[in-house]
């Protein structure tokens, strides 16, 4: 039986924990920020937040910085958790293994439920989003970070560009990624379609640019560790497209530096207070 994408992501994340936070650290703004920093900037207020695929914790421990009373996340991977419970800031916090779809918390018990770069990758979006309805007050903040994709003709293009075949080659012989996520949350106008009728109003939307740029070698390091399809390819296959990487990078290089950028989408919400069931 061909592995499903909760199980690829449980697993990955168990082999690589804390493989992430380090590349969200190691990327910054222009002003010099994380995407950290940029999303909890428009959770304002947290006090009782929640983080849906909360790896090791690295989120929670900012906004424990913005003065949240209560912490909690949930994620499938063990070994992520147990790196979030080392973290100083998070020794209170509430931290469950568990499926964002089938949350195990009580209704109306947060104030704020955030996901950074994870409610793209769940399956059944739909119950995902009910459960987070569940959970939030009325008037609650739901706040998510999407993958806005690679800045045309820089590092992280020419990267994704070059690997499209080796990815296909991989599928015909049999090594596929599972599905992962659904991508019509990946729009504005997609992610309102799922959540307005759970009882949301329209999303704020803004995108901010990460810069991942440094020497071709550090930036071929820094996406070969960011795409979970890289899995898929076998050592030949890597060996190749780092040539063929190094190679095409050459062109853009200024300085000795490969720019390299990709765009985050943050988008903030709230629950309504009357929802389409009447509820007050
Ligand atoms: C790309 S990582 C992001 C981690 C973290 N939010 C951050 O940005 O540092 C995605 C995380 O979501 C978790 N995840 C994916 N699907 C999940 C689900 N259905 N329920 C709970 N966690 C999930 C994964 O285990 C992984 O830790």
């Amino acid at each position: 039986m061909s592995q499903s994408a909760e199980e690829f992501l449980k697993a990955f994340h168990d082999n690589n924990p804390g493989l992430q936070s380090v590349s969200v650290e190691a990327s910054r703004t222009a002003k010099g920020r994380t995407s950290y920093e940029e999303f909890a900037d428009r959770v304002d207020a947290p006090g009782r937040v929640l983080d849906l695929g909360c790896a090791d914790g690295a989120l929670l421990e900012v906004l424990a910085g913005r003065g949240a009373r209560t912490l909690a996340g949930v994620d499938l991977s063990a070994e992520e958790l147990e790196l979030a419970r080392r973290r100083p800031a998070l020794v209170n916090a509430d931290l469950r293994r568990g499926r964002a779809q089938e949350l195990p918390f009580e209704n109306a018990a947060f104030d704020a439920v955030v996901s950074h770069m994870a409610l793209m990758l769940m399956t059944d979006v739909e119950q995902v989003v009910a459960e987070v309805a569940r959970v939030l007050v009325p008037g609650g903040v739901f706040a998510v970070a999407l993958g806005g994709g690679a800045v045309e003709g820089e590092g992280m293009a020419l990267f994704l560009e070059l690997a499209r075949p080796h990815f296909e080659a991989a599928r015909e012989a049999g090594r596929r990624m599972p599905r992962m996520g659904d991508r019509k949350i990946r729009t504005r106008e997609g992610l309102d379609a799922v959540l307005t009728p759970a009882g949301f109003a329209p999303v704020s939307w803004d995108s901010i640019v990460l810069d991942q740029s440094g020497t071709p070698e550090k930036v071929w390091e820094t996406n070969v560790s960011v795409f979970y399809d890289v899995e898929v390819l076998d050592e030949d296959q890597i060996v190749e497209l780092r040539r063929e990487f190094l190679d095409k990078a050459r062109s853009l290089v200024s300085d000795g530096r490969l720019p390299c950028g990709m765009r985050i989408n943050i988008a903030t919400t709230r629950r309504r207070a009357f929802t389409v069931t009447g509820e007050m």
